[in-house]
């Protein structure tokens, strides 16, 4: 399995790699701004979306030990959302914390972005064996803010495509399959309750 994780753990860089190559050798279009949060925006979702498609994935394929790559995958999300934020912070807003804070409040898709930032901030650190031991159970109901981070990223994507909605729908399609890949097998095949009657007995 260790090999499983290092190759994983290297094609994840892969992103990385060609977003710095691109920007070195002025690949990066008209726009490397634009380029490089579209980018990282794109990459931030992809893993969290991979991320929540390890469970079904497992259960259809019986391979337990894909498990082990879920957390790994997560902080990858986490880490191009890092980027993602990075740039814009930086390159968009010039650490101007007014304007960034007014950008928040004032524009409903950086409203959602943020909230999901924010999740995946959490997730991300309360990760770890120690925050498992300490939460116990909560630490469970905790990480279902997955799918919520998921869904207002997508949101997020959705409200700021001005004209061709197909790739944020065609996430949203994907997402809604991992959901209902998940539901529980007596959910999805519910067999029609058999209706008992009543004898009246006089
Ligand atoms: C602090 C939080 C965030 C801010 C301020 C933010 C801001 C932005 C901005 C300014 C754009 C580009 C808009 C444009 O030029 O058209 C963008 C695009 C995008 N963001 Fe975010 N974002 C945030 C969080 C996230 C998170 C957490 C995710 C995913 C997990 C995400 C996924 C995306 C995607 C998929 C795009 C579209 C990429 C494309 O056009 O191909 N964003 N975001």
């Amino acid at each position: 399995m260790i090999q499983w994780r290092i190759t994983v753990f290297l094609l994840s860089l892969l992103p990385l790699a060609a977003m710095i190559w691109g920007a070195f050798h002025g690949n990066l279009g008209a726009n490397p701004v634009e380029a490089l949060s579209h980018e990282s925006g794109s990459w931030a979702l992809r893993f969290l979306l991979v991320t929540l498609a390890i469970t079904p994935l497992r259960r259809l394929t019986g391979w337990r030990r894909l498990g082990l790559l879920r957390r790994m995958l997560g902080l990858f999300s986490f880490f191009y959302a890092c980027l993602h934020f990075l740039v814009w912070l930086w390159l968009d807003q010039e650490f101007a914390w007014g304007s960034m804070l007014a950008d928040i409040a004032m524009r409903p898709y950086v409203t959602v972005g943020f909230l999901s930032f924010l999740i995946l901030t959490i997730l991300a650190l309360t990760s770890n064996m120690f925050s498992m031991r300490r939460l116990g159970l909560r630490w469970k109901g905790l990480h279902r803010l997955v799918y919520a981070a998921a869904l207002l990223a997508i949101l997020h994507f959705i409200w700021l495509v001005k004209v061709d909605l197909m790739q944020p729908l065609i996430y949203l399609g994907i997402f809604v399959l991992l959901m209902l890949l998940r539901l529980p097998r007596n959910v999805v095949m519910r067999k029609p309750r058999r209706i008992v009657k009543k004898q009246v007995v006089t």
